[in-house]
């Protein structure tokens, strides 16, 4: 469908994260997502120059208690299967946003999260900050990324997370149009790679939390895997369930709907 591009409004590019990577992070496991908040969960990220519909979100906006809750930088061969099985006990479903390198070194465990119900988005090859790297490189990061997580599971994903949310409006609409993926940031960031300990994990995600939520986190983190039991426990307390990405932005009520105003 062909929208008027003068409907359109071109919306802020405040939730480009902006990198800060640490000077000598190593490539695997990565120092950490972020250093910037993304946009308000109630903002619109997108800017669709091309009549089409949104396409980069950091939450869902919808009144009943579902939240997303995602987990990156892995597979990480013990903390991950133990994460899954930590899922699978509370028949929660949630996000994988894996490192291609990783992916193709446990592909048994990329296999055991999808068979289990999780959905799988694409979080690069290497972990790189994207906005600095050039279309070719960006889209070699992503490629060599699906082609991974294909072998492993036979099947296509459709979300890609940028490393840091760093990812230039321009560079969303390339990685959109040449991929199809949904352009996935956060709304919840316990900044758990930063080694809190799990109590501190799980008040963070318990205080951030409202429906729609994206929640970021990481399955490489001892920490992090620790504070699941009780953090997704204390959110069941409260009603929320949980879904994963795709099926949260299936029930958003804006999702339909192009940005006009
Ligand atoms: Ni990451």
């Amino acid at each position: 469908m062909q929208l008027r591009r003068s409907a359109l409004l071109l919306c802020c590019l405040a939730g480009l994260a902006r990198a800060q990577e640490p000077g000598s992070a190593p490539v695997i496991p990565p120092r950490g997502e972020t250093t910037a908040a993304p946009a308000p969960a109630s903002t619109p990220e997108v800017a669709p120059t091309t009549g089409t519909l949104r396409y980069v979100f950091s939450s869902a906006h919808m009144a009943t208690r579902y939240v997303a809750m995602t987990f990156d930088d892995g597979p990480h061969p013990t903390l991950t299967p133990r994460l899954l099985d930590i899922l699978a006990q509370r028949h929660i479903h949630a996000t994988f946003f894996l490192i291609g390198q990783n992916a193709q070194r446990y592909p048994s465990i990329v296999k055991r999260i999808a068979a289990e119900g999780h959905e799988i988005g694409n979080h690069t090859w290497t972990h790189p900050i994207l906005s600095k790297l050039s279309d070719e490189r960006v889209h070699s990061e992503l490629q060599q990324t699906a082609d991974a997580i294909r072998a492993a599971t036979g099947a296509d994903i459709r979300l890609m997370r940028p490393p840091y949310g760093a990812l230039t409006q321009r560079q969303r609409e390339t990685v959109h149009r040449d991929f199809g993926y949904n352009i996935i940031l956060w709304s919840v960031d316990p900044l758990d790679w930063k080694d809190p300990g799990a109590s501190v994990v799980q008040s963070r995600i318990v205080a951030g939390v409202k429906p729609g939520a994206i929640i970021l986190s990481h399955d490489i983190h001892k920490g992090t895997v620790d504070a699941m039991p009780a953090t997704l426990d204390a959110l069941a307390a409260q009603a929320y369930q949980f879904v994963t990405v795709s099926e949260l932005l299936k029930m958003d009520q804006t999702a339909a709907r192009p940005t006009v105003r």
